[in-house]
């Protein structure tokens, strides 16, 4: 079941045309799809639930509330790597001890937040972490479930800027040190090591990766276990990654399946941080074209919305597709353009050398596969307002973040004394 798909020649999510939101909303906006999220939970369940696996939804991916409320519905607990994050998902409604905290530099406010808040488990990315979050847990009179996260040197064959697993990243404890490190913690007050962590990386599509990376990690637990650490989870993370170019998706029972090969018979239970897959799909932005320009070299479809409302094709080269709201007449010409916005950077663009059909000033495009690290990532550059989220569920739809007004933008400035002269 397509979630976005043209009826009657506009693009709808679900039920709800586009189109219609944009009159109400104005452009740009983002728009998920509450089918889309669930269909992909529940692909995901079906996948890992006979592993005995559970799904902690990686909050970074979209953490708007409704999106996380939708979630947590379905069942899902939360990763969260901040303490904004934590209060997002708890405001939202996913129980505390389900949620894990994860992330490497977690500052001392965030440590005791956690403690006081009850969440589930921390995943521990330094000595540094593990020592301070025994003290503060003593200090506290709690007592913290651990996981170590740990760097098992693996390349995850993925874009340089979201690979994680190898060497010269700055995640987790070197898979050879962690046999000390989980000693250390077994001897510390306050904390119960009781997982091994990892995360390789994001947009895994190749999943070889991940079989070198749960095989270090089964070796990892049979040591650990021989000296008398009773490793009883494993967190194995997130990265399955999404088709961008709408070829075969990768296959979540594909990804089981090696889960279940490599760790399968540990007896221990499964914690998955997936969030890309849950969500990616399920969103799109709308803009509206402004203008079509004709360079010296390239043609340029100029829209309201930029980089900063979706960095990712910028920051990472990443493609997503893009379709006019209103269906192109069958056979309609398409010619080569660059789809740019109005931001004052050459950097600035959704899409280049894109196959697109005529489009004139005023007709809407929707970049599709937005939904992950698309809004989270946004910014108010060129004091543009943060772009607006709707949530659509069947044929009904709602705003579940507004659009701020241009005063409640700038109107977060504040001036100091010395120019804030009494006659304005
Ligand atoms: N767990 C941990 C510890 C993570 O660091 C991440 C993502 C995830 C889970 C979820 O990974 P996913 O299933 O979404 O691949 N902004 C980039 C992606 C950054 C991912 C960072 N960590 C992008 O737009 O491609």
């Amino acid at each position: 079941s397509e979630t976005f798909a043209y009826v009657n020649g506009r693009l709808h999510a679900e039920e709800v045309d586009l189109a219609r939101i944009a009159e109400t909303v104005g452009t740009p906006f983002y728009c998920y799809s509450t089918a889309a999220i669930a269909q992909r939970y529940r692909r995901f369940e079906a996948a890992v639930a006979p592993l005995g696996g559970r799904i902690c939804y990686a909050v970074k991916a979209n953490s708007n509330q409704a999106v996380l409320a939708t979630l947590a519905g379905l069942g899902a607990g939360a990763d969260v790597v901040s303490e904004g994050e934590a209060r997002r998902a708890v405001a939202a409604g996913v129980p505390p001890e389900r949620i894990v905290f994860s992330g490497v530099g977690k500052t001392e406010a965030e440590l005791v937040y956690a403690l006081e808040t009850g969440i589930g488990q921390v995943n521990i990315e330094s000595e540094r972490d593990l020592e301070l979050l025994s003290r503060l847990a003593v200090a506290h009179g709690r007592h913290m479930p651990i996981a170590i996260r740990v760097n098992p040197d693996v390349d995850a064959l993925t874009h340089a800027k979201i690979a994680t697993g190898k060497a010269e990243n700055k995640f987790g404890i070197d898979i050879d040190a962690a046999p000390r490190v989980f000693a250390r913690a077994a001897a510390l007050p306050g904390v119960e090591p009781v997982a091994v962590a990892l995360h390789i990386g994001s947009q895994l599509t190749d999943f070889t990766p991940y079989e070198q990376a749960f095989s270090r990690v089964a070796e990892l637990v049979r040591a650990l276990r021989a000296d008398g650490i009773p490793i009883r989870h494993l967190d194995l993370g997130g990265g399955i990654g999404v088709s961008y170019h709408g070829g075969p998706a990768p296959d979540v029972a594909a990804y089981a399946e090696i889960v279940q090969r490599t760790v399968g018979d540990l007896d221990c239970a499964l914690l998955f941080e997936p969030g890309r897959y849950l969500v990616a799909e399920a969103g799109v932005l709308v803009g509206t074209v402004i203008d079509v320009k004709q360079g010296a070299t390239r043609r340029f479809v100029v829209a309201d919305f930029a980089m900063n409302d979706l960095i990712r094709p910028t920051l990472y080269e990443a493609y997503h597709p893009i379709l006019p709201v209103i269906e192109p007449l069958l056979g309609a010409t398409t010619s080569v353009v660059d789809v740019v916005g109005p931001i004052c950077e050459t950097g600035d663009f959704l899409a280049r050398d894109r196959a697109l059909p005529p489009v004139a000033p005023g007709d809407l495009l929707a970049v599709t596969h937005a939904g992950a690290y698309g809004a989270v990532m946004s910014s108010t550059y060129n004091t543009r307002p943060t772009v607006p989220e709707v949530l659509v569920t069947g044929a009904r739809w709602a705003v579940v973040r507004p659009r701020p007004t241009y005063d409640e933008l700038i109107g977060l400035d504040r001036m100091p004394d010395w120019l804030a002269g009494d006659s304005g």
